[in-house]
């Protein structure tokens, strides 16, 4: 089996080094790949983008399956544009057609779908770039704090959270007037601030059937406590303890289900990994958005727990009977730490050189993200440079292996999160 995927984070080195063990695999590549990759896999120079170029490489190489790390070529229509060039149609692409991706893509369509198919989420409006003086009414007579949202991609920054009106109302200026997030900012949807826990829900499904992957919960803070901006994500941990099984029952009867099954009925089933984005008010889940692939950092804590071939999974993913297969989670504790530059979410340098140890216990891995070659040194090469799982009986064990790596892997102006999982581990942290 020749596989390949899209991306170049440390999600995509999790999945190349998960797929790697299997002996279907015979054949990794990572466009365009990190450090960490091109130790288990062949990076290739291509964007996730470029569209033909993947399809070229996809008839030379004799690729069975690629796998999209990241939304952007899923959005931009890859299983569609593979199934509509001749030649391809063994190519089998894990995700969405374009028309499905929508759940990500547009959170208008997400919010009108849930909508539609009775699924919880939080109250909105959404308003076009011409409305502006009525999106101000709107915020003007709603309760605090309120949830701005660009319609479209905004690679993660597209979500605003006002805790004063006049905040959202320059907010919406800026959107509508000064085209703040451009095209992705020409509807706006506008919604209630929804109070919880927060956690990320994943399933794999061949849009009839489903399975459940382990879920996770993500700390996207920069700040320990959960304070400054909000970044790509600081650290994961994974299983979640207020996700027990009671919760995940209505996880599963109240949105998981009803939005395979709207999918289906819209004439567009959702197939591929979908992540849920969830809020725990109250011990009921709510949606926050749609994902149409896997989280990261998310991805690095749940698939060392994943003990399921994923190359059976993308198997039964193509032949469309999922429902044949049975899934082996580990009931160990996964502790995700994500070491980054200095100045991330904000302007970083690059290329500054990284030290790691010789050898670490077995139950740690070394996810890379930003990192690549230069003159035979490796440096860093992103914001997000390195995400260490550790795993253990204890969340607490998981995290003293992770933290006692993250402090032996060096690198200058090197930042992590010593407080990830703080609200499940049994004292604070120091
Ligand atoms: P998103 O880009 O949709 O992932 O949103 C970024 C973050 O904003 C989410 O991870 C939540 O923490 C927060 N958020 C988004 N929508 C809401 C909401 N309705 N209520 C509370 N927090 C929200
Ligand atoms: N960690 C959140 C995401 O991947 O969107």
């Amino acid at each position: 089996m020749r596989i390949l995927i899209l991306g170049s984070g440390a999600r995509e080195h999790a999945l190349a080094w998960k797929l790697s063990q299997s002996a279907r695999c015979d054949r990794i590549y990572v466009a365009p790949g990190n450090a960490g990759t091109a130790a288990l896999a062949e990076n290739v120079d291509l964007s996730p983008i470029d569209l033909p170029a993947i399809a070229a490489f996809c008839r030379a190489e004799q690729i069975d399956y690629v796998v999209p790390g990241s939304e952007d070529s899923l959005v931009a229509g890859i299983v569609d544009a593979m199934a509509d060039t001749p030649g391809l149609n063994r190519v089998q692409v894990i995700g969405p057609s374009k028309a499905a991706a929508q759940l990500e893509g547009s959170k208008a369509f997400a919010k009108a779908f849930m909508q539609r198919h009775g699924i919880p989420t939080a109250s909105y409006r959404v308003f076009q770039q011409a409305e502006l003086e009525a999106a101000k009414a709107y915020v003007a007579s709603h309760p605090l704090p309120i949830v701005l949202k660009a319609d479209g991609l905004a690679a993660g920054k597209g979500v605003l959270i006002c805790e004063q009106a006049e905040q959202a109302v320059a907010a919406l200026e800026e959107i509508f007037i000064h085209e703040r997030f451009g095209r992705a900012g020409k509807q706006v949807v506008i919604e209630q601030y929804l109070r919880g826990i927060e956690l990320s829900v994943f399933i794999f499904t061949d849009g009839e059937h489903y399975v459940l992957l382990p879920e996770a919960k993500d700390y996207k803070r920069i700040g320990e406590g959960d304070t400054g901006l909000n970044t790509g994500g600081m650290g994961a941990v994974s299983p979640v303890p207020v996700a027990d099984k009671a919760f995940m029952k209505k996880v599963e009867q109240r949105i998981i289900q009803p939005t395979l099954q709207g999918m289906r009925e819209e004439g567009m089933p959702y197939r591929g990994f979908l992540f849920f984005g969830l809020m725990q008010v109250a011990a009921d889940p709510y949606v926050i958005e749609y994902n149409c692939r896997l989280g990261d950092p998310e991805t690095e804590a749940i698939l060392p727990r994943l003990q399921t071939d994923l190359t059976d999974m993308f198997f039964q993913f193509q032949t469309g009977s999922l429902a044949r297969l049975s899934m082996t989670i580990s009931p160990l504790h996964a502790f995700t730490v994500v070491l980054a530059s200095a100045g991330y979410p904000g302007p970083y340098r690059k290329g500054i050189p990284i030290r790691l140890p010789n050898s670490w216990p077995a139950n740690s891995l070394v996810f890379h993200a930003g990192t690549r070659w230069e003159n035979g040194r490796l440096v860093t090469a992103g914001g997000r440079v390195i995400s260490i799982t550790s795993l253990g009986n204890q969340l607490s064990e998981a995290r003293e292996f992770s933290l006692q790596l993250a402090n032996q892997i060096d690198f200058e102006g090197k930042y992590f999160r010593k407080d990830i999982g703080w609200e499940f581990l049994p004292t604070k942290t120091e």
